[in-house]
């Protein structure tokens, strides 16, 4: 062993403060948490654009449909200033993209797709409610990444690009419920180049960023997002107990099964929920990031007392932790809005908006 003379002592004693900021430094970058981690000017606006969203509606079934109308609903001007008036701050956007780009190189948008897209981010604009777009329902990112990874990040460039004018009433989120071959790992890394991507044309743009695993709270400790890029929102989803919130649900095999769940509130129903939110605000506060809740839902073959009393319950916990949040959805299968009625679905809506 190499002896160590006075000297060279010397220099190690002085510099371990240095050496243990630096493992300080590293430690941050690695875990994105420190008890010590002082929020910045950025921090407190971007806490500031999470209040701004607020409460909020999806879209849904809309545009993220292989074709806008596939699936029922097709965007309708005044949708943006009923959903206004009711008391909503912000509609989320969920857009399939990946329908409307070229398969090869390079990736090409469709001009006429991007323009119905700005006629939607447009109306929100007007009616003065902030717009989250998202890509949405793109199969081949969770299927096979490595394959989609090239087009995945050409359609993010093109998006950016697109809008990187616009006010910041509009926010970026980078992917809907990642899952299957899309692991939290591939995610991290995934996230990171299509955060690099968007900010070289979008700076200071809110960027929504998920949880892997199909956006749920228990994958939040696997997310790792750059510790330096503070216009963050992090986003999770919010459907339990899920033989509850998809009984009957046509695209998840065996759900009939579980028609008749009810949701009662009894004491286990709501602490289970608790619990889980509790999760997600430890988590918020270790990393000094805003959460959004983007979507939460009971579908409509449900009762409608335990949907009101549910919807209700889950909205004021994330309300009482902070958190913004958008209804899944406007006027389909899990509807706050009848398009049959043109008329609210008054309970749902006094749940969400009291
Ligand atoms: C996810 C899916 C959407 C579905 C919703 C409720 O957002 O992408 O299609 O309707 O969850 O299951």
């Amino acid at each position: 062993m190499q002896k160590i003379d006075k000297l060279h002592l010397g220099i190690m004693v002085c510099a371990l403060p240095f050496i243990l900021s630096f493992w300080g430094c590293a430690s941050l970058s690695d875990n994105q948490t420190t008890e010590d981690y002082t929020p910045t000017v950025e921090d407190s606006l971007t806490f500031q654009q999470n209040e701004h969203l607020g409460r909020g509606v999806n879209l849904g079934n809309a545009l993220e449909a292989p074709a806008e109308g596939d699936w029922g609903v097709t965007l309708q001007a005044e949708y943006f200033q009923l959903i206004k008036d009711a008391g909503f701050n912000a509609v989320r956007i969920p857009i399939r993209w990946s329908a409307h780009a070229s398969s090869s190189a390079p990736y090409t948008i469709d001009s006429a797709f991007f323009d119905r897209v700005d006629w939607a981010v447009g109306h929100a604009f007007t009616t003065g409610l902030l717009a989250v777009i998202n890509m949405h329902h793109y199969d081949g990112i969770a299927e096979d990444p490595s394959t989609h990874k090239e087009r995945f990040l050409s359609m993010w460039e093109q998006i950016a690009f697109h809008y990187q004018d616009y006010s910041d009433s509009l926010l970026f989120e980078v992917l809907n419920e990642p899952h299957d071959q899309l692991t939290p790992n591939l995610w991290n890394g995934l996230l990171q180049d299509a955060l690099n991507v968007i900010r070289n044309t979008n700076p200071v743009r809110t960027v929504v960023i998920g949880t892997a695993e199909w956006g749920h709270v228990q994958s939040l400790k696997e997310l790792v997002i750059p510790v330096e890029d503070r216009n963050i929102i992090v986003t999770v989803h919010y459907y339990n107990p899920f033989h509850f919130t998809h009984q009957g649900a046509e695209w998840v095999s065996g759900s009939d099964a579980w028609m008749g769940t009810t949701w009662t509130g009894t004491t286990e129903e709501e602490q289970a929920v608790i619990d889980d939110f509790d999760e997600a605000a430890n988590w918020a506060q270790k990393y000094h990031r805003p959460i959004f809740l983007g979507e939460f839902g009971a579908y409509s073959k449900a009762d409608i007392n335990s949907r009101t009393r549910w919807t209700d319950f889950v909205a004021r916990q994330a309300e009482e932790r902070d958190m913004s949040w958008a209804y899944w959805e406007f006027c389909a299968g899990f509807g706050v809005y009848n398009q049959g009625t043109s008329d609210w679905n008054y309970p749902i809506l006094k749940a969400l908006i009291p």
